[in-house]
């Protein structure tokens, strides 16, 4: 085979690298790059979201897909087949960590100099690769994944599938959880078209967003799924409980809302990754019947 290319995809081509990205998530596989990853991203809009992109093809066959979450973060899939390929590998190093790093970075390069993060889950190969370059362990995360072949219970809060009328509050919940601070007049005209255009975006088809109510229907939290096509995992991105809703037991019914949206969508199974130092986003998901798995952790450059 001749050595793989790295290259910045168009927007047009998002749809087809969503559905190779799809083809590679299986139930007993590493929890990595989501086309609910991509999709997320495509808050930003379509364009911004293939600039984000690096994809790594031979002979036309994509054979890793990377999405740069950030300037010095990079999340990458290789395709199961290949994730103990040494020669894919060696061109994904070289092409993440130039050897002469003497020389200016091209115009695609994956990163600039200085400190950078690879999330490479199940890529064997690259991670070795990567360590023996002097690459260290990050932070710890935990993927959590709820086997949806067995029946899902009700969730114990009312649960409306989130349309174009509901992105106030759905965004809104959102800020609340995340920021923590006040939901500016700017800010949600902002949010609230982000949120439209991920919705209307190249990856909206496999996506549901949902809002629930608390019992005096104040909307309290929400969460996205994302489904891989039937019988694949599907991902949950984001969770999130409105600040002054905490506590209450909405993240675990929302995790159980996503998992039975997840079901209806034909997924096997309803995945998830947290930082394993959010405790509450773990015992959340574990309560809401998410079995954690091994901790996974990134690869982190500190020149
Ligand atoms: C994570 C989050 C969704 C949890 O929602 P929540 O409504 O506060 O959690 P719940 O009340 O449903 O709690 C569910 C379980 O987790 C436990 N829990 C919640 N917060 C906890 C904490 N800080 N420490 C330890 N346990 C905690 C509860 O005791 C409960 O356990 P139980 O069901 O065994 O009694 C919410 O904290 C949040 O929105 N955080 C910010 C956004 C975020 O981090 N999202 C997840 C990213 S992947």
């Amino acid at each position: 085979m001749s050595t793989a290319q790295m290259a910045v995809p168009t927007a047009a081509e998002l749809p087809s690298i969503g559905a190779v990205l799809d083809s590679w998530q299986t139930d007993d596989g590493p929890l990595h790059l989501h086309t609910g990853d991509l999709g997320w991203y495509s808050l930003r809009d379509s364009e911004a979201t293939a600039q984000a992109m690096r994809i790594w093809r031979c002979d036309d066959k994509v054979l890793a897909i990377g999405l740069l979450d950030g300037e010095d973060l990079l999340r990458l899939a290789v395709d199961p087949d290949f994730s103990h390929d040494d020669s894919l590998a060696q061109q994904i190093e070289s092409d993440i960590d130039p050897s002469d790093s003497a020389a200016p970075p091209l115009d695609n390069a994956v990163f600039g100099k200085g400190s950078a993060i690879v999330e490479a889950r199940g890529a064997t190969c690259l991670v070795a690769r990567l360590a023996e370059r002097g690459w260290e362990a990050d932070e710890p995360w935990t993927p959590l994944n709820r086997d949806l072949n067995l029946p899902v219970e009700a969730p114990d809060l009312r649960v409306e599938v989130a349309g174009p009328d509901n992105a106030e509050a759905w965004t809104a919940v959102h800020w609340s959880a995340f920021r923590g601070m006040p939901y500016t007049v700017d800010d949600k005209q902002r949010f609230v078209q982000r949120w439209h255009t991920m919705m209307s975006g190249p990856f909206s088809s496999c996506a549901q967003s949902l809002l629930g109510y608390d019992h005096s229907d104040q909307p309290v939290a929400v969460t996205t799924v994302w489904s891989a096509g039937p019988n694949r995992p599907g991902l949950l991105e984001p969770l999130a409980v409105h600040r002054d809703h905490q506590g209450h037991g909405y993240g675990k019914a929302m995790a159980i809302a996503a998992a039975r949206a997840l079901q209806q969508l034909g997924s096997s199974s309803a995945a998830v990754g947290t930082e394993s130092s959010n405790v509450a986003a773990v015992a959340a998901y574990s309560s809401a019947g998410f079995a954690p798995r091994t901790e996974v952790r990134d690869l982190r450059r500190n020149r």
